[in-house]
């Protein structure tokens, strides 16, 4: 439970708001790299932090991300046009490159100096494991750009989803951490069974376990902190554990265990105070993974089928997110296909932002607990002057990154397990 101030300087990003401030000291995902497939393509419009943008990839193939609003009167760039080496505005044709340099002012006068007076906002711009990252914050602060966990290598296997979601990013987060609603929001699809550890199909993730109610342990790291989910496992109960160790890395990535064939990587981007969009990546970096298809079929974030063009859900809180009350009676949890959509449907049923001053909160919810506190400690600490958590560390820095699970003894402490995933996922 929080206060309700507590719960503001948790969930608002826009404007002067802390943590949206303290957001900007690190990159973000802007978009897909699939979205800007190729050289003078179509704009896509990028919200972020409250902050309204336009991302386009140039003639050249770099690409840009500026302010939506034209500086001169306002218009929306989104609506350009993208050829020969810029973003050029409709109205009056101003345009505008990629680090928001002003290269033509056709309604001005010949001789006219404007063109090089005017700067366009524009953030600086990296592509790396599918994603489009930016850096928003002052440039004194910005950390050297290191590619994403989940793409450790160029070569590395990656299939993403995205999903435009009507919460606040802080909803979102918390239902990647919280280990106990997998036992039942997800049981359909993550069934239990006799399986040596968390087992893909194409069309479920089944687990050694039938145990609804894990314990939860965990432990503050420098980049956030991490915890154990313990289960009794359906084989040699007696003498084992069937443990799930999970990552949380500020400001807003998960590392989720793996299965048997690969990594599962979330991350909760804020577009504004009561939005948020989730990428989750299914990688592999030592075997094939999982097709780009294949994973967008499993997860039902199929675009044009399950998603539209802008990544909003087609089965929405308009349609009760399409719930099949007929397909329950014959045994399907939910009645809500994939579990990202059982996820949304959660998360938007608390409202934009969900109130916390009421909440009750038990013992499986530990992990949602530390985070909350971690947040809110990192937020107050960069208020008064310091670092945000892992801050311009590198990822090979952290000794105990990572997510794992397995049925070991009873004996293991998991604290001591080396966890790197893709050697976990390998074995
Ligand atoms: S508003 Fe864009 S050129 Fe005038
Ligand atoms: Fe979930």
């Amino acid at each position: 439970m929080l206060t309700a101030g507590e719960n503001d300087l948790l969930c608002r990003v826009e404007g002067d708001a802390p943590m949206g401030q303290m957001m900007r000291r690190y990159w973000l995902p802007a978009c897909l790299v699939e979205e800007l497939p190729e050289p003078d393509c179509d704009p896509v419009r990028v919200r972020l932090l409250g902050e309204d943008l336009v991302a386009f990839r140039d003639s050249d193939g770099r690409v840009g991300l500026v302010a939506e609003q034209c500086p001169h009167r306002k218009a929306s760039l989104f609506f350009g046009r993208n050829e020969e080496g810029g973003l050029r505005c409709l109205y009056h044709g101003w345009k505008f490159d990629v680090e928001g340099k002003c290269t033509d002012m056709s309604s001005e006068p010949p001789g006219s100096t404007l063109c090089e007076k005017v700067k366009h906002k524009a953030y600086p711009v990296r592509e790396a494991g599918g994603l489009v990252w930016t850096y928003m914050g002052p440039a004194a602060e910005m950390p050297e750009f290191q590619r994403p966990i989940f793409s450790p290598r160029e070569e590395t296997s990656v299939s993403i989803f995205k999903i435009f979601i009507n919460t606040n990013w802080a909803q979102g987060l918390e239902g990647g951490i919280d280990s106990a609603h997998s036992s039942s929001l997800h049981s359909t699809d993550m069934p239990a069974a006799r399986v040596p550890g968390s087992t893909a199909t194409g069309t479920a993730w089944a687990r050694p376990t039938t145990d609804k109610s894990p314990r939860l342990q965990v432990q503050e790291t420098d980049f956030g902190f991490r915890y154990a989910a313990i289960r009794r496992p359906i084989q040699n109960s007696a003498t084992h554990d069937y443990v799930r160790v999970t990552s949380f890395v500020a400001p807003f990535h998960i590392m989720i265990p793996p299965n048997n064939v690969y990594n599962v990587y979330q991350m909760s981007v804020p577009v504004d105070d009561t939005h948020n969009i989730i990428y989750i990546c299914a990688w592999s970096d030592s075997g094939p993974g999982v097709d780009l298809e294949a994973w967008r079929k499993f997860t039902g974030t199929q675009i044009g089928i399950d998603l539209d063009r802008t990544y909003r859900k087609i089965d929405n809180a308009a349609n009760n997110y399409g719930q099949d009350r007929q397909w329950m009676k014959l045994g399907n949890f939910t009645g809500i296909r994939g579990f990202p959509n059982q996820d949304i449907a959660m998360q938007e049923s608390m409202g934009p932002i969900a109130d916390r001053t009421g909440e009750r909160l038990g013992a499986s919810d530990v992990a949602i607990v530390e985070f909350r506190r971690v947040m809110i400690k990192a937020v107050r600490d960069f208020m008064a002057g310091k670092k945000p958590p892992g801050h311009g560390v590198k990822a090979e820095d952290y000794p105990s990154y990572g997510s794992w699970e397995r049925v070991v003894p009873k004996t293991t402490d998991w604290r001591g397990f080396e966890p790197y995933p893709a050697k976990q996922a390998a074995e």
